[in-house]
């Protein structure tokens, strides 16, 4: 499997995004990789193959899925037909499951700037803008992205944002790097 494959097929979970969260996020209990985008909150096949991505992280090997694309898929399907996905297939299931449960619930809000989508509002995630180079934590808060302000998703090609009345620019790593949590409009301000 590549990097730009899906692991978590149902919310389009590439391998390349659980790999970078765990060395970002180094989690201590594999169901935190849940908070990636979703990853396996939704039919919860891909939960085996998250553990075990996990697990090779803790061990210090690269994270990865030996299967190609095609197999892993067909592998998906046909064990959804015949009811073998169960995640209790694995030994250690149940505490795993219990974690999942635990935090699987509400769908994750946080996410890459990148990912939010036009008109979508947001909040700035703190701790993303700290893990930042100084450099680019100071062009940012120049341009008045500070801890936890508020900003939309403007139209128009590239990370266009909004921040009160100006707009900016934002590059295509960073606004992968700049973790937002989404608003509805209730909680979001005018
Ligand atoms: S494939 Fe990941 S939850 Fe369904």
């Amino acid at each position: 499997m590549g990097p730009d494959d899906h692991v978590c097929v149902c919310h389009r979970v590439s391998l390349r995004k659980l790999q970078a969260f765990l060395r970002r996020e180094q989690p201590t209990v594999p169901s935190k990789l849940s908070e990636c985008l979703g990853a396996g909150t939704g039919c919860g096949w891909c939960r085996q193959h998250l553990h075990r991505l996990w697990e090779q992280s803790q061990a210090g090997e690269t994270p990865s899925i030996t299967d190609d694309p095609d197999q892993y898929l067909a592998k998906r399907e046909q064990e959804k037909r015949t009811k073998n996905s169960e995640p209790l297939a694995l030994a250690n299931q149940s505490q795993y499951d219990l974690e999942m449960a635990a935090l699987a619930p509400p769908p994750p809000t946080r996410i890459p700037l990148s990912q939010l989508r036009t008109g979508e509002r947001a909040r700035v995630d703190c701790s993303s803008l700290s893990d930042l180079p100084e450099g680019e934590r100071c062009l940012l808060q120049a341009m008045g992205m500070g801890d936890r302000c508020e900003l939309k998703r403007c139209s128009g090609h590239g990370c266009i944002i909004q921040i009160d009345r100006t707009r900016i620019a934002v590059g295509s790593t960073l606004a992968d790097r700049v973790f937002v949590e989404r608003l509805n409009d209730r909680t979001a301000h005018p």
